[in-house]
């Protein structure tokens, strides 16, 4: 049995930098996976050009039970500060939009700075391990397929239930309740959402049309791109807005987003009284919705022979259209998890379990998701600075 100052459980983005920087502060650190190279949502993620953080990042664009748990460490280690590291391994990047800064090359860069950094920090990264138990009695002790280790400390960043065919677990939520951890019911965040016959009957046919929206759902209000796809709509929009959504509840797209439809349908009527309702339309939404829209809820008449009413309810439509979706696409296309290790039980300035010394959870598994667009790695480098700090 080998002894470790900290054993950090996963090798993704919040466990590789919990273990650089207890690794920096001389801790022997013992990193551990059982996929068989380190990273592997950081390579694919981004459309593998990683969305490394956010220069907007703020802790108002993360939900938690607690929503101001993720404040301190956010504070503590910052996009500026990732920022510089990447400056610092030469790594050139951009902003694409919103704040979401992406490498110009490949997310690999990325994957490639923390191995150097864990490397350079002494850290012992070994991969293809499978974990097959975890106690604590004076330490912590860690079972595997290949051998087994103690620990004084305990990291566990296995991350959240997002994408299992790319080796994702509910390992750190076991794990928790093992200890007795409270979790906050886990469900699939930044999701597309799926639709119910009528819905889907529009839906469907229109399929790979994208347009500007904002999306609310609750308060909660996104102006980005929408999609339709086959079983309902995605898109950034809609994919932020599905972490808010709650079963059974409904959703508001306004297609017109900074235009008042009503108002533009009926200077239309005034101005070109002969022309078709979906030909006008097709001004101001891509033309196969245009038509979808116009055939479902207006007369096949031209824009003289409308009578205002109608006008103005479909302009009150597109401003604000309410759908129910039926559901989401589910784990198996969640760009992260909702929920997970309640952060009651946790210390949001180390991350450490107030009942349970030495034992520090970070990153997804943790109930702290953010935003699309580069904030839920941003949450994993700050977390794991935290962690790494103090383990
Ligand atoms: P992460 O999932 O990264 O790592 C967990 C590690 O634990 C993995 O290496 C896994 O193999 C290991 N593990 C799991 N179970 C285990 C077990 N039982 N035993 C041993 N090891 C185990 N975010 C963002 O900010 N910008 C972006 O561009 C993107 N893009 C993106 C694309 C796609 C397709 C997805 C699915 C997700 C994103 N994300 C993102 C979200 C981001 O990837 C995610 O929030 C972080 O990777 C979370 O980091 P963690 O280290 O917590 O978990």
């Amino acid at each position: 049995m080998t002894h470790f100052d900290v054993v950090v459980l996963g090798a993704g983005a919040a466990g590789l930098f919990a273990a650089m920087r207890a690794g920096q502060r001389g801790r022997r650190v013992l990193l551990l996976d059982h996929a068989d190279e380190p990273g592997k949502k950081i390579l694919i993620s981004g459309g593998g050009r990683c969305n490394f953080t956010n220069l907007g990042c703020v802790p108002e664009r993360f939900l938690s039970a607690n929503r101001h748990f993720a404040r301190s460490a956010l504070a503590r280690y910052t996009q500026h500060d990732f920022i510089a590291l990447v400056g610092k391994h030469r790594i050139a990047f951009h902003e694409k939009t919103l704040g979401q800064l992406f490498c110009d090359g490949s997310a690999r860069q990325i994957v490639q700075m923390l191995l150097d950094e864990c490397r350079a920090a002494g850290v012992d990264l070994r991969v293809g391990h499978r974990i097959t138990d975890v106690t604590r009695s004076d330490r912590f002790a860690v079972a595997t397929d290949r051998g087994a280790f103690t620990s004084d400390s305990l990291v566990l960043a296995t991350g959240g239930l997002s994408i299992p065919k790319m080796g994702a677990t509910g390992f750190a939520h076991d794990v928790a309740r093992r200890f007795a951890l409270p979790i906050v019911a886990p469900r699939p965040g930044l999701v597309p959402l799926t639709f119910a016959s009528a819905d889907l009957e529009l839906m469907r046919p229109l399929a790979g049309v994208a347009l500007p929206v904002v999306a609310r759902c609750g308060k909660a209000a996104f102006p980005e791109a929408m999609l339709f796809t086959h079983r309902g709509l995605s898109g950034p929009a809609i994919l932020q807005a599905s972490s808010y959504w709650i079963e059974g509840t409904s959703i508001t797209i306004d297609a017109l987003p900074g235009r008042d439809a009503a108002a533009e349908l009926l200077a239309a009527k005034r101005a070109r009284p002969k022309a078709e309702a979906r030909t006008i339309l097709s001004d101001l939404l891509p033309q196969r919705l245009a038509q979808a829209l116009a055939a479902l809820h207006l007369p096949p008449r031209v824009m003289g022979e409308m009578g205002d009413a109608p006008l103005k309810a479909f302009g009150a439509l597109l401003n604000a259209w309410r759908l129910t979706p039926a559901g989401t696409e589910g784990y198996a296309k969640a760009e992260v998890t909702l929920g997970g290790v309640d952060t009651a039980a946790l210390s949001s300035k180390t991350m450490e379990a107030k009942d349970i010394p030495g034992l520090f959870v970070i990153g997804e598994a943790v109930d702290v998701t953010g935003w699309l667009g580069g904030y839920n790695f941003q949450w994993a480098w700050s977390s794991g600075w935290a962690a790494g700090e103090a383990a």
